[in-house]
């Protein structure tokens, strides 16, 4: 990799990561991530944000960094947005080839060092409005906790108006040898759109509020470029990701989009059928839907779906007296996401004896759901009951469209 320039005096320096692993070890990323760190040079130099050693990016990092004339041992200041280990794990090695360079973060940051990584010298504890003076150059550290660590800080540059936002306005999908706003293409720009959106809903979106905070309170900035750990480097157009990102964050609230997400599992084809009768009543009202069916595809994209739809559709067979424990955990997901505020149809098959409404029931409590009344049908639904839930997903689309 190489550095790529945002000023005389700041450079985006990024690894790809390209790998079978999972994101926080949970989230897949079949198109990869970057992890971004960014070089700032003054007298002193500053390096936001490191790597962990993964998908040899601590290897691609230091490419980047040669490529502009520098290196690790050249670092003068590390300073660390926040410190889950994406992008902090490799610290123990960086500190080993640069023993001398002083650690900076938020108190809860610098805590995190010493927990992590059982750093006790070389730190310094930054508070909210605090600057680093670099020789010709000048950070500022503003506090936005909980986006979505709670030692969460940004940091800013003021002379090329660069925003380092940490995770705020990240996204998943490696970006290879172009990393800034305006070298993408309309359909790669609606690539990372969605894995924008995807990376939204499974890491930020149960912190919206502060999301919304954290913007408001850096309003007043004049941002020329947005520099966020992970994604693309908007210079064209700063404001496009804020903005898509208030929009995101609306989504935990009141302002979903008027598409239906369907989610759904069956065992021996009863329950697919229900779901197939369901699509064509929403396809009669002409809404917009998506299909994710668990668990064969992860739940990251169902997620990502739901997050954003005005409704969804959740079919499930009954499973040995309870839910089809697939569904169980996508709800599970739902909850600890956010997941509010959806209007919702559930269906299903029950073989012996019903059971999946008591325990879904239970399992929807806490995520103020409207829910319309369910369709249950014993093995295979009957031409009537397929007539029953065509009609009943008619009525969902029907208030979506409202
Ligand atoms: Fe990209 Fe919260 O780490």
């Amino acid at each position: 990799m190489k550095a790529h320039k945002i000023s005389d005096t700041v450079f985006c320096v990024h690894a790809d990561i390209e790998t079978a692993d999972l994101f926080e070890g949970i989230w897949p990323i079949p198109k990869g991530v970057s992890l971004n760190s960014y070089l700032v040079k003054g007298k002193k130099t500053a390096l936001i944000d490191l790597v962990r050693d993964w998908s040899e990016a601590p290897k691609q990092l230091d490419a980047a960094l040669a490529s502009a004339g520098t290196g690790f041992d050249k670092v003068d200041y590390l300073i660390l947005n926040h410190l889950e280990p994406d992008h902090t794990g490799w610290l123990r090695e960086f500190r080993k080839i640069n023993p001398q360079v002083e650690i900076i973060s938020t108190i809860k940051g610098i805590n995190l060092v010493k927990t992590f990584y059982k750093e006790e010298t070389g730190l310094r504890a930054v508070k909210d409005g605090e600057k680093l003076d670099l020789g010709g150059v000048e950070l500022t550290f503003f506090e936005t906790p909980n986006i979505h660590w709670p030692e969460t800080m940004m940091t800013w540059e003021s002379a090329s108006g660069t925003l380092f936002s940490c995770d705020a306005f990240g996204s998943f999908g490696a970006l290879g040898e172009r990393v800034f706003d305006d070298e993408f293409s309309p359909e790669e720009h609606a690539f990372y759109e969605k894995e924008s959106l995807r990376y939204y809903a499974n890491i930020v979106s149960s912190f919206s509020t502060f999301v919304e905070r954290g913007i408001e309170k850096l309003s007043g900035l004049d941002i020329k470029c947005t520099a966020p750990g992970h994604g693309i480097v908007w210079r064209k157009n700063p404001r496009a990701i804020i903005e898509r990102y208030l929009v995101y964050a609306g989504y935990s609230k009141s302002a979903p989009e008027k598409e239906i997400a369907v989610i759904w599992g069956s065992m021996y084809g009863n329950t697919k059928q229900g779901v197939d009768a369901v699509i064509r009543g929403i396809e009669a009202e002409g809404v917009r839907y998506s299909v994710h069916r668990v668990p064969d595809e992860d739940v990251s994209y169902s997620l990502a779906d739901a997050f954003k739809s005005k409704a969804l559709v959740l079919a499930m067979p009954t499973y040995e007296y309870a839910m089809f424990p697939p569904m169980a955990y996508v709800l599970d997901i739902f909850r600890r996401k956010h997941i509010f505020g959806k209007t919702v149809l559930r269906i299903g098959s029950w073989g012996w004896v019903g059971g999946a409404k008591k325990e879904y029931e239970a399992a929807i409590e806490a995520l103020k759901w409207e829910s319309l009344p369910s369709v249950e049908w014993a093995g295979a639904p009957t031409a009537q009951e397929l007539a029953t839930l065509e009609e009943r997903a008619r009525e969902l689309a029907r208030i979506v469209k409202a």
